[in-house]
């Protein structure tokens, strides 16, 4: 089986959506104020992360990194609509850059189900066993 990041493009793809994902997520004034002090190649540098763990479809394997990354801006009020309007950007540029519906989705459950730990939340297992 091919890979996910391979079938909608690979390097290209993700140059290209490195690029349209970063403007629209510093044009968006719900948002871009997480961003404010974080320098722009770095930031692009991270934006490539980004994109390699969504084109993975293997997030899920990165949680305790996202944690950890997010969990300054968890302490500045991170919440569900703010992870909802990057989300959205990202599914505006998969659509953007022609990625096969099949792969839109499979791209953005990988991405979803990052959503507890950029939150900084409890996952369903440790509530469960809570
Ligand atoms: C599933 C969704 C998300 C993914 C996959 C993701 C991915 C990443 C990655 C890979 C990094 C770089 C970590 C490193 O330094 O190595 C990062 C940092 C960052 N993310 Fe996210 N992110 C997500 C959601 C969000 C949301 C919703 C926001 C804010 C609206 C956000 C804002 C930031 C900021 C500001 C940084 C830089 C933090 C710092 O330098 O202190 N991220 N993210």
């Amino acid at each position: 089986m091919t890979n996910l990041y391979d079938d909608i493009g690979g390097a290209a793809a993700l140059e290209a959506a490195i690029s349209s994902l970063y403007g629209r997520i510093i044009n968006d004034a719900e948002i871009n104020g997480f961003f404010t002090g974080v320098d722009v190649v770095s930031q692009r540098g991270k934006m490539e992360k980004f994109l390699r763990l969504a084109f993975s479809g293997k997030a899920q394997n990165a949680e305790v990194y996202m944690r950890e990354a997010h969990k300054r801006l968890a302490a500045k009020g991170l919440n569900d609509g703010h992870f909802d309007r990057v989300a959205g950007h990202l599914q505006a540029v998969l659509e953007e850059l022609g990625v096969a519906p099949a792969h839109q989705a499979q791209i953005m459950a990988a991405v979803g189900s990052l959503r507890d730990a950029v939150l900084n939340r409890a996952t369903v297992v440790d509530l469960a066993t809570a």
